[in-house]
């Protein structure tokens, strides 16, 4: 337990700079993708990338039901993206949320539209509570040619972290 309010965790915590990504999900015939800000790499050799996901979320689910996933991250110009993926996302043949995307041949989407994708074997899973803790270890991954700079957290007037707050 912490002996700081809750708005003061809030509030530090928020402060933490993020990177912001899409987290492509796909088990049988569901796919989704969700905007995250917990992604981060945590080991060279192997090439392993941690993401945190909430436990009510469809991701959650559909993560716990493959072996794979995808982080996609977008152009600083298209941050709008993030803002569509905040909840669950309706998949169409060749689309989520009209954004096009291709199934790898491990059956999870990548965002035609990222600039860089990354595509993960789960390795690790570790439930903390609220989230659970996917670390995968980087199977494929690409990175379009251009200058555009990679949205993160502070683009965006997003926040997401610190303390539960409704629904987190
Ligand atoms: C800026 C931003 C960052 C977010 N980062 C995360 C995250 O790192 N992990 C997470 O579980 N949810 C995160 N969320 C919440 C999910 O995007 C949202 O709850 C979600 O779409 C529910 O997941 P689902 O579509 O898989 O059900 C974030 C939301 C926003 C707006």
């Amino acid at each position: 337990m912490s002996k700081v309010s809750d708005e003061e965790l809030n509030v530090a915590t928020w402060k933490i700079p993020s990177p912001l990504g899409i987290i492509g999900s796909g088990s049988k015939n569901s796919y989704n993708g969700m905007t995250a800000s917990w992604i981060t790499q945590i080991n060279m050799n192997p090439l392993l990338i941690a993401v945190g996901i909430d436990n009510k979320s469809v991701t959650h689910k559909l993560m716990s039901d493959s072996d794979y996933f995808t982080i996609n991250l977008f152009s600083e110009k298209y941050t709008k993206v993030f803002v569509k993926f905040s909840k669950p996302a309706v998949h169409t043949e060749g689309f989520l949320n009209k954004e096009p995307i291709t199934l790898t041949e491990n059956n999870v989407p990548i965002f035609d539209n990222a600039l860089v994708w990354f595509e993960l074997r789960k390795k690790n899973v570790h439930d903390y509570g609220t989230h659970t803790l996917y670390v995968g270890e980087v199977v494929d991954c690409k990175t379009m040619e251009t200058d555009e700079r990679i949205a993160y957290m502070g683009d965006t007037r997003m926040k997401y972290g610190g303390v539960p707050r409704g629904g987190h």
